[in-house]
């Protein structure tokens, strides 16, 4: 506060009423303002409120001095503790039965037996000087730990952080409060020894506070938290559950490349790169190598990475996703949705199998849709929208019309709106890629799926592909396409064609929708997208 300090006058006040004003303005003073004033603006203020805040004012130093003097207490007998334990040394008992090593998985199976378990200090706790609660992680699960008397006294035990690596030895024991993995079992220490330490800083990297972007820098140490490696082993046991599906039908699967010199999905989102001095993709789908794979070995799947340079980053979009790829010879487009249908359900069924407890952890909502699918065509989407006052521009109410590529954002809220999966068939030639067969009662149209799920939105695009030769040529040239890096694809409808069709469906946005997240970078262990591409 300064003598300047006070409400805006129109005219000068007279010395009397600006003294006047002043002293006014000190008498209201608090402590806190009257500790940061000088001598001189000291003096203004009214000699009784003075005296009063020059003895807070003493006490409250008095106090502050107390408190230094008993934090640095404190710290001497902190330090003095830490210096005397490390005399402090731990001998295992020889007399006790060996120790199993176990992970935490199995817990349940050594009940009142002697063992080993190692891994991270996920929580720590103490409880008075002689118990140390560990909850420890090793990947597997989470084990209540006790450490009592000497064990919590060595140099390692004070100094022990989160996220150290520890050996611990003892009996697993029955106690109800016992919380973890196993709730009601707790490992009861007898003998521990310290693997690598963690500094006491790992407390403030993260707090309840960091910015997703804080959260992102550091995911390396974000993914070591119960929600995020939960999702991690659901997503190992989703992927699973796809090849299993795969493998119970008679698929083969197939490792396409993923540098290539061809493009699958268009130009705008490829990413390029000098592929020892000629120009080479990173891909955007193997499709086009499954269709050279279903001669070889049949019906057969993929799961690799694509790569599309999308310039937004929306909740759906990556720059590096998971593509759960089939391609199947000698069938018809309604075949083609029956194994859409047949995919999805049966996948998340054998997650629900396999992994209730772990899903409904994160999705209580849960639920296997039903069969069959609602079936919509690409024009009855129009329709829908125009009828439903989902528009193409929300600013000027201008509805959609046949022709029109419906965005994200209105497709979602149809879906939504829907609340139910959809399949969204025949779109025009014009919005699909340059390889899908055309409908045979209507050559605008192409035999075409795309799947929506709720609060999600496209999950899997499909199609059957064109057979014949001649009507591929034509493709190629309708879309400026120069057929020559394309040989071996054209010389699919050379040699021995058949009528086929295939599938791409996003990991990612799978998971999503299984597990009731938002946004498919909380599914990756180091996502990548637009302006992110570490750690
Ligand atoms: O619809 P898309 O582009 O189809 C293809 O790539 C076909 N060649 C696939 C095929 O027939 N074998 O992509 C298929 C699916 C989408 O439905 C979506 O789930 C996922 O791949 N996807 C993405 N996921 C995350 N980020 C992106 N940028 C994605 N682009 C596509």
């Amino acid at each position: 506060m300064s003598s300047s300090d006070g409400p805006e006058q129109s005219q000068q006040p007279s010395a009397t009423a600006e003294e006047e004003q002043l002293t006014n303005q000190f008498a209201q003073v608090t402590l806190e303002q009257f500790i940061h004033l000088d001598d001189q603006q000291k003096a203004l203020v009214p000699k009784a409120r003075r005296k009063k805040l020059e003895r807070l004012m003493k006490e409250q130093e008095r106090k502050e001095q107390k408190a230094k003097e008993r934090a640095q207490a404190v710290e001497a007998e902190r330090m003095l503790k830490l210096e005397e334990s490390k005399n402090i040394q731990i001998q295992e008992d020889p007399s006790l039965p060996p120790a199993t090593l176990i992970k935490i998985r199995d817990t349940k199976q050594y009940l009142d037996q002697r063992v080993a378990v190692q891994g991270w200090v996920h929580h720590l706790r103490e409880d008075g000087k002689k118990l140390l609660f560990i909850e420890l992680r090793d990947g597997t699960g989470f084990l209540q730990c006790v450490l009592s008397d000497i064990l919590c006294q060595t140099y390692d035990a004070l100094t022990l952080h989160r996220e150290a690596t520890v050996l611990l030895k003892g009996t697993l024991t029955s106690d109800e409060r016992a919380k973890g993995s196993f709730p009601g079992i707790e490992l009861r220490v007898d003998y521990w020894k310290l693997i690598g330490p963690s500094p006491s800083e790992i407390e403030n990297i993260l707090t309840h506070e960091s910015n997703p972007d804080i959260l992102l820098n550091n995911r390396h140490l974000v993914i070591r938290g119960t929600r995020t490696s939960t999702i991690l082993k659901l997503r190992s046991i989703i992927t699973q559950c796809f090849r299993e599906h795969f493998f119970d039908r008679g698929y083969v699967e197939v490792f396409p490349p993923t540098i290539v010199q061809t493009q699958c999905e268009g130009g705008s989102t490829l990413f390029q790169l000098d592929y020892f001095g000629e120009p080479a993709y990173l891909t955007q789908s193997s499709q086009m190598y499954l269709e050279t794979a279903i001669a070889a070995v049949g019906d057969c799947f993929c799961i690799l990475p694509s790569y599309r340079a999308e310039k937004s980053s929306t909740r759906r979009h990556l720059a590096e996703f998971h593509h759960i790829e089939a391609e199947c010879p000698f069938i018809q487009f309604e075949d083609l949705l029956l194994k859409i249908e047949d995919l999805v359900s049966d996948v998340m069924k054998r997650v629900m199998d396999k992994a209730s407890d772990l899903v409904l952890s994160l999705n209580p909502n849960i639920r296997v849709p039903k069969r069959p699918f609602r079936r919509m065509t690409y024009e009855d989407a129009i329709r829908y929208c125009q009828e439903n006052n989902i528009y193409k521009d929300e600013a000027t109410k201008m509805h959609f019309e046949f022709g029109d590529d419906i965005p994200e954002l209105p497709e979602r809220k149809m879906t939504d709106q829907i609340n139910e999966p959809i399949f969204l068939i025949r779109f025009p030639v014009s919005l699909k890629s340059f390889y899908m067969k055309k409908c045979q009662d209507n050559p605008k149209l192409t035999e075409s799926v795309d799947l929506l799920l709720p609060g999600v939105g496209e999950i899997v695009g499909g199609s059957m592909r064109i057979d014949n030769l001649d009507e591929l040529l034509e493709a190629y040239k309708r879309e400026k396409m120069d057929p020559s890096p394309y040989y071996w694809f054209t010389d699919q409808r050379k040699y021995g064609s058949a009528p086929h069709g295939g599938y791409g469906l996003g990991l990612e946005r799978f998971c999503c929708y299984l597990l009731g997240l938002y946004h498919v970078r909380d599914v990756c262990l180091y996502p990548r997208y637009k302006d992110r591409c570490k750690p």
